[in-house]
């Protein structure tokens, strides 16, 4: 588990991204995350294929950390208690992801940040994919219809109603909800990555 001594050198507090294996607004996350100084960025397993799927790189500054889901126990989860964290994004979320989110379970990376943020009161922005009866996504080799069951939608809104958690539904609305943490908190944008 992380300790103070693993986080010596390292500025905080800090933007926490947890990716997962969602194709819909894969590479638009991306790029949001890309424009965030000082963060560690959580990959699902699911995430980690995704990525080769579609053919993407992180492409991320020098000192971002990437953390993979490598153990069973989430071991980064552990810098949540110290304060680590100002903001928790989760984006692109699957619907795995939200409906174990909503039901409390914590049993891989990405789960675990959300519930260790909602232990610590870290504010959380939840990119949810399934938000209407048919949407249009990309799949690795083109646009494709699906047609979210209505578990997922409700997932969704259940979400909705978590302390200290904002469900955005649109990539323009994961930007709004990103630049208003910026601004609350006083920090600027990286512009470049290299
Ligand atoms: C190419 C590809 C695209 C996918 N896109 C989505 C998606 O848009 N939304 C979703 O809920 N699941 C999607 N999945 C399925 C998830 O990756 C799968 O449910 C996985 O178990 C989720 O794990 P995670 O929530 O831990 O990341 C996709 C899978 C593949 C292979």
């Amino acid at each position: 588990m992380d300790n103070e001594h693993d986080l010596k050198g390292v500025a905080r507090p800090r933007f926490g991204w947890a990716l997962t294996g969602s194709g819909h607004f894969f590479k638009e996350s991306l790029e949001i995350m890309r424009t965030l100084p000082n963060l560690d960025v959580f990959v699902s397993k699911a995430a980690a294929e995704v990525i080769r799927m579609y053919k993407q790189d992180f492409d991320l500054a020098s000192d971002v950390r990437i953390f993979k889901d490598t153990t069973a126990s989430s071991a980064p989860v552990g810098a949540f208690y110290y304060g680590v964290y100002h903001t928790l994004i989760v984006a692109p979320a699957t619907s795995n992801t939200v409906a174990k989110c909503v039901a409390g379970i914590s049993d891989n990376l990405a789960t675990n940040v959300f519930a260790q943020a909602g232990k610590t009161r870290v504010p959380t922005i939840v990119f949810a994919c399934d938000t209407a009866p048919v949407m249009d996504t990309e799949a690795p080799k083109g646009m494709v219809k699906v047609y979210p069951r209505r578990i997922d939608l409700e997932c969704t809104e259940r979400l909705k109603t978590f302390d200290d958690t904002t469900v955005v539904e649109t990539v323009e609305d994961l930007q709004a909800a990103v630049d208003a943490r910026l601004k609350a908190l006083n920090i600027s944008k990286i512009t470049s990555t290299s």
